[in-house]
């Protein structure tokens, strides 16, 4: 693949990862991109690099470029994450920079990462720092949290070019570089598992960040993210679309998500579901032996009503429902009515556990219901009651 053309004199130089499919215990189906570029002007810069394992790949588009690495002046670590440091050793090797912009945690960060002591030129910038490169500059904008300490955004104002560090990124490998050449519809499904399992957690501080960027009156027509396409023909989408996810504003939308033993929590999961269903609410029904637990946060990003179904196992709740609470827990979502269910034996300990995990994220929890053994009518009666009242409390 080529390098592509950006802005001018700015080209997108960096990695397609076709083929993985975890990232970190994020499922990555259709894989991801290592997003770096470079930008020519009286002094050539380089802004992040790539994952290690990718580095002829980046080498390769620059040359492409009739530039050599050594012809590079300034490097830019908008991130120490490794999915865009993990090469900076040898790129710096190569590249031997006149200085390396990073932020003042990206110092700290890159230190602990990589040990360099004063070996390697940091050059430490603060928010609101402008760096001039010839006809163009660079304006860095810490942005703290989102989703590391040593996050920051570069600006060019002279292109009304915003990069973006991994904000308004996603995980999906093409071929396609921006987003008027990819289907909005998936781009977006892609986006929102990003936001949902990435930066939900930091929401107030997405709200602040983007008022901050109101505030300071940036004028951008692209923005260009660390992953996936780049956003040229509607920046103004993705940047609702976090101003939206990050009020956690909610739909009509339930989740129900189990695991079954012996098929009776299963079958007390698609009553309770149908329950939602007579309240109004679309539905989603997701058993953790077919749905990674990163499919299921990103289905309840916008959902208003979360159910929760587990057999008892040992006096506790199954594992895989312990894995997804846990999970759901560190990201700190809000706005849902949810409720537990499930079967049991003769213990029972389990709907009463999941109550409590879900009382412990400060939802709104309605009592849930058991059973043991095998559902009956009546039993799945209560469980469609308790589908319809969690939909009425929802406003469904
Ligand atoms: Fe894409 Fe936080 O690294």
């Amino acid at each position: 693949m080529k390098p592509v053309e950006v802005k001018a004199d700015v080209y997108w130089v960096g990695a397609v990862d076709w083929n993985i499919r975890d990232f970190h215990g994020y499922s990555t189906y259709k894989g991801t991109t290592y997003n770096a570029y470079l930008l020519k002007d009286e002094k050539i810069v380089l802004f992040d690099t790539v994952k290690k394992g990718f580095l002829s790949d980046l080498l390769h588009r620059i040359r492409n470029l009739g530039i050599e690495p050594e012809d590079i002046d300034y490097l830019v670590v908008n991130h120490v994450e490794p999915d865009h440091s993990g090469s900076l050793p040898e790129v710096i090797e190569r590249i031997r920079p006149e200085k390396i912009f990073c932020s003042p945690m990206g110092e700290k960060a890159i230190q602990a990462h990589y040990h360099p002591g004063e070996a390697w030129p940091l050059t430490v910038v603060k928010s609101g720092e402008t760096v001039s490169l010839g006809q163009r500059s660079i304006t860095f904008l810490e942005t703290r949290m989102l989703h590391w300490p040593d996050s920051m955004f570069s600006y060019i104002p002279e292109e009304k070019l915003l990069i973006s560090s991994d904000a308004f990124g996603h995980h999906w490998a093409t071929s396609e570089r921006f987003d008027d050449q990819v289907d909005t519809a998936e781009l977006m499904a892609h986006c929102a598992k990003y936001y949902a399992n990435i930066l939900l957690l930091y929401s107030p501080l997405v709200q602040k960040l983007l008022q901050k960027v109101a505030e300071m009156g940036l004028e951008i027509d692209t923005i260009a993210p660390d992953h996936g396409v780049i956003w040229r023909q509607d920046p103004g989408r993705i940047l609702a679309a976090y101003d939206r996810w990050s009020r956690q504003e909610t739909t009509n939308k339930a989740v129900v998500v189990y695991d079954t033993m012996w098929h009776s929590t299963e079958a007390m999961a698609k009553a309770v579901a149908d329950g939602l269903v007579d309240g109004g609410m679309s539905v989603q029904l997701m058993s953790l032996k077919s749905c990674h637990r990163s499919d299921v946060i990103t289905e309840l990003l916008e959902a208003s009503v979360l159910a929760v179904g587990s057999p008892t196992l040992n006096n506790g709740m199954l594992p895989t429902i312990a894995d997804f609470l846990c999970y759901l827990k560190g990201l700190k979502p809000k706005n849902k009515v949810a409720a537990a269910f499930g079967s049991y034996g003769w213990s029972g300990e389990a709907v009463k556990q999941m109550t409590q995990a879900l009382k412990d994220m400060k939802l709104e929890v309605l009592e849930g219901v058991r059973h043991q053994y095998v559902p009956d009518h009546e039993a799945l009666a209560a469980c469609r009651r308790l589908g319809q009242e969690l939909a009425a409390q929802a406003g469904g």
